[in-house]
């Protein structure tokens, strides 16, 4: 059967580096109500004029470098984004444009936090179809621009970044020792609107509008739905959660990513987290996590990945990779 193999990643963070010491001189809060309450101690904030697909540019750059593949021979560009260039065209194209390619299809899914796995899922079903080859899929966002930063109960948490892996469809015998995408789940539950919404929109305000989020309830939530995703795509492959080498989880605040490990029984050492450096980029933190551990030399070929990843929607998913 055809399999999608992760052949690259790549990442891209901003210059500029906000401190929780920098918010607490012009906020109410402090870096330790920050550290303990999400694990945070900095993000990163991008330069004024410096867009998502600028972001989503330089990490499929350096995707399409580590993966040895020439930008000519994709065919698919997926781009998960909450906080799009415009409200079209769609960011992905933009980023095609800037690749120099002109040949596949190009854009953008919107699944705020779980937009990379929901992605990914996709690109593994156009490979699995055979109506793609190679594809990239970016997550990448600039959660700065839709923060009220007056809001100390949000604006702490997010950053701006952007990851991207290259993706190649490979034969593989069907069984979970293949290499590349063994199962993805994806959930979405609409009723939760209110606790995690931007409000405005093209449609409803013609502004831009900011994040609003009733952080206890999403965390509630998170911890319930991420242990059962988990668990979803654990038994569509058959798999144990011993057999997992790494948890490459959604890093939104370090409490949830320590439940979803406490749950799985995996030991610290084997869970990757970016969250203390990068806050919550949203659909930018999986891939940004992978990368790091793939540089690194943390994540190996034939080890077994699990990502996972909730946000608004709320959408949730996981997925379960051998690199
Ligand atoms: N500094 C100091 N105090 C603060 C801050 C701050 N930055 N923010 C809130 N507080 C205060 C509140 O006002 C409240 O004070 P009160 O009790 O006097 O009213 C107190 O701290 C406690 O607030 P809670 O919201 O109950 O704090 P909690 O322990 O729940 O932590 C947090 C809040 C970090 C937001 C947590 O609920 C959380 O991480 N939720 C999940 C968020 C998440 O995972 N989002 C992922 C999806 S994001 C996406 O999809 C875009």
């Amino acid at each position: 059967i055809r399999r999608s193999v992760i052949r690259g990643c790549g990442a891209y963070l901003p210059e500029r580096v906000l401190t929780n010491e920098e918010l607490a001189s012009r906020l109410d809060t402090s870096d330790e109500w920050i550290v303990s309450r999400t694990g945070i101690r900095q993000r990163y904030i991008a330069a004024e004029g410096e867009l998502t697909s600028d972001l989503a540019t330089r990490a499929a750059e350096e995707a399409l470098a580590a993966s040895g593949i020439a930008v000519d021979d994709i065919d698919l560009i997926i781009l998960a984004t909450a906080t799009p260039d415009e409200t079209f065209p769609a960011t992905a194209t933009t980023v095609q444009r800037n690749l120099g390619l002109r040949r596949g299809a190009a854009f953008d899914i919107q699944a705020v936090c779980s937009g990379f796995i929901f992605a990914l899922a996709t690109a593994d079903n156009f490979i699995r179809a055979g109506q793609a080859e190679r594809a990239l899929v970016i997550g990448a966002e600039t959660f700065s621009r839709i923060l009220d930063w007056e809001d100390r109960s949000t604006c702490v948490l997010f950053g701006d970044g952007a990851g991207a892996v290259v993706v190649e469809a490979a034969d593989g015998n069907g069984g979970s020792d293949d290499r590349g995408v063994l199962a993805t789940c994806l959930h979405t539950d609409g009723v939760h609107h209110d606790y995690l919404y931007v409000d405005g929109g093209p449609s409803s305000t013609q502004k831009v509008g900011h994040l609003r989020m009733a952080g206890r309830e999403v965390f509630r939530h998170a911890v319930v739905n991420l242990a059962e995703v988990v668990n979803e795509v654990l038994e569509a492959t058959n798999l144990t959660a011993d057999a997992i080498d790494w948890l490459v989880p959604h890093q939104a605040n370090k409490r949830i990513i320590d439940s979803t490990a406490r749950k799985l029984g995996l030991a610290p050492e084997k869970v990757v987290l970016t969250v203390d450096r990068h806050g919550n980029t949203s659909a930018a933190s999986v891939p940004l996590a992978l990368a790091e551990a793939a540089a690194d030399g943390r994540i190996q070929e034939g080890q077994l990945v699990l990502m996972e990843a909730m946000g608004g929607g709320f959408a949730w998913g996981g997925a379960l990779v051998r690199w």
